[in-house]
């Protein structure tokens, strides 16, 4: 009697689990990312308006609801506590008169400089008003605002939109708005074209063009967009930090986000050295900037993929995800200041299993031999006290890999998807991917964060970072770190994660 109520009690939990995981179905998908964010269905592409404000971070993104392809341009929502676990909420921003809502971000104005309310949420994008585009450049792209006075739930358009008017360019968008405390005014930070125009204002509707940026300086491939400014501290002392996303003209082809250091005085930018730098080498981290709202903690997020193929992944119910929430640094090295990234630690809350190593050498380490074959999504970090090759192989019983690792002849990191699944739907899909190595230190550091569909992969100390989608036939299985030469391995730790869904 006792066992048949213990099996009736196993069975009910199990009817609940199957319940509850596929009640939507929806994070179960083929190809689905269990540990970043995508949406339930349509289309996604830029991160937008990112801000935290009591206890919550907003994600709202560039938003396709009907089509899982590019489409009228909506501002999708989802908020997160910890940057890991994420909830889709019901649209934020829909298209108007003035066109459909491009790419922006969110404020909180705390002294309610702008008069909706004290703080109240202010989302400043561009209306991009395909309607008229034929009549000419000045009415196409134009900045809006927007408030919310319930935490992102609902929005009342400003009435005396568009705050901003276009002087007559044809790509003029992607407002990212932040408050400069010396002159007590927002800064608004523009990508046009081919440069960043700066802007400020005292309360959010009035703007006064300040300076203009980078015409003749770093990667010029393609049009500029989305771009992010804001201090970071080195030592103590403040180094500002320009993102420019570009696409085309991305290090390994197609759209990948550059960024210049330097200084800024509320109206001028003036970059410390004028050679391009990459936050993300990788072809899949695009549209990337920082939450608003978080002190002196910069917290990245970048679109994981590419115009290049975006449109055609094969995913059929939805398109794309955002990459990894990083904390940004900064360094010093080379007489350079660098930008460093890397996984927000909260990702170690989703540990299922841990299996360690110490003190290790060898030319060959089957992980999965002994921490179990992968079962979704995992963790892998370990460091070297002389970086030598190496190759880090995800496979799978069908022969499909991906390889991420070191080249010390080039003295690159790359990855390689040439074989990796399904690859045939974009002809520069199976490029090889390198990256720089811009540390110069004897010693190495790695993480790799693997998900379904992706690797991200963060070496030395997040100096050079890779991200990279893929899409296998089934999942991968099997993490093996192969090398020519003798590794000698200090700690490596491998965790297998729980599913964030
Ligand atoms: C970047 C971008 C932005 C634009 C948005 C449109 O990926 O082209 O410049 O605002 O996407 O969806």
């Amino acid at each position: 009697m006792i066992v048949k109520a213990q099996w009736l009690l196993l069975a009910a939990f199990v009817v609940f689990f199957q319940s509850s995981r596929s009640q939507t179905g929806v994070y179960v998908d083929k190809h689905r990312p269990q540990i970043h964010f995508s949406p339930k269905k349509g289309w996604m592409n830029d991160p937008n308006g990112m801000v935290y404000f009591n206890g919550k971070y907003h994600l709202f993104y560039q938003h396709n609801p009907d089509k899982p392809v590019w489409g009228p341009m909506h501002w999708g929502h989802a908020v997160s506590i910890d940057l890991v676990h994420w909830e889709e909420l019901p649209i934020a921003l829909y298209p108007d008169a003035l066109g459909t809502i491009f790419s922006g971000s969110a404020v909180i104005d705390k002294n309610n400089t702008a008069g909706f309310g004290t703080n109240a949420m202010v989302a400043i994008y561009t209306s991009h008003n395909h309607a008229i585009e034929k009549d000419g450049f000045d009415k196409i792209e134009t900045q809006s605002i927007a408030y919310s006075l319930d935490e992102g739930k609902t929005w009342t358009k400003y009435k005396g939109n568009p705050v901003l008017p276009n002087p007559g360019i044809r790509d003029f968008r992607d407002p990212k708005v932040s408050w400069y405390e010396p002159s007590k005014k927002w800064i608004m930070t523009l990508a046009v074209t081919d440069h960043i125009d700066f802007y400020s204002s005292p309360d959010l509707k009035n703007w006064t063009k300040e300076s203009e940026f980078g015409k003749d300086l770093g990667a010029h491939g393609g049009v500029w967009e989305c771009p992010d400014l804001f201090p970071l501290l080195y030592n103590g002392e403040e180094v500002w930090v320009l993102i420019v996303n570009i696409n085309p003209g991305g290090p390994n082809g197609g759209s990948a986000a550059q960024y210049f250091t330097g200084k800024f005085d509320g109206r001028v930018f003036t970059p410390n050295e004028t050679d391009t730098k990459w936050i993300d080498y990788g072809p899949d981290d695009y549209a990337g900037i920082t939450w608003s709202n978080t002190g002196d903690r910069k917290i990245f997020l970048g679109w994981m993929s590419n115009w290049l193929y975006a449109n055609v992944v094969p995913t059929e119910k939805w398109r794309s995800a955002n990459t990894i929430a990083r904390d940004l640094g900064i360094v010093r090295a080379g007489g350079r200041y660098l930008v460093t990234s890397k996984p927000v630690k909260a990702l170690q809350q989703l540990t299922a299993t841990t299996y360690t190593l110490k003190n290790k050498a060898g030319k060959s380490f089957d992980i999965t031999s002994t921490a179990g074959k992968l079962k979704g999504p995992a963790l892998l970090t370990f460091d070297m006290e002389e970086l030598k090759s190496f190759n880090i192989e995800l496979s799978n019983s069908n022969g499909e890999k991906i390889i991420a690792g070191y080249d010390k002849a080039t003295n690159n990191y790359f990855i390689d998807r040439s074989s990796s699944g399904k690859t045939d739907f974009h002809k520069e899909f199976t490029n090889k991917l390198t990256a720089p190595r811009l540390s110069s230190n004897k010693n190495a550091d790695i993480i790799l964060v693997i998900d379904d569909a992706s690797v991200e992969l963060f070496a030395d100390s997040g100096l050079s970072v890779m991200t990279a989608i893929f899409f296998p036939e089934s999942n991968y299985t099997d993490l093996h770190i192969k090398s020519t030469e003798k590794l000698a391995i200090k700690n490596l730790v491998f965790n297998h994660l729980n599913s964030a869904w």
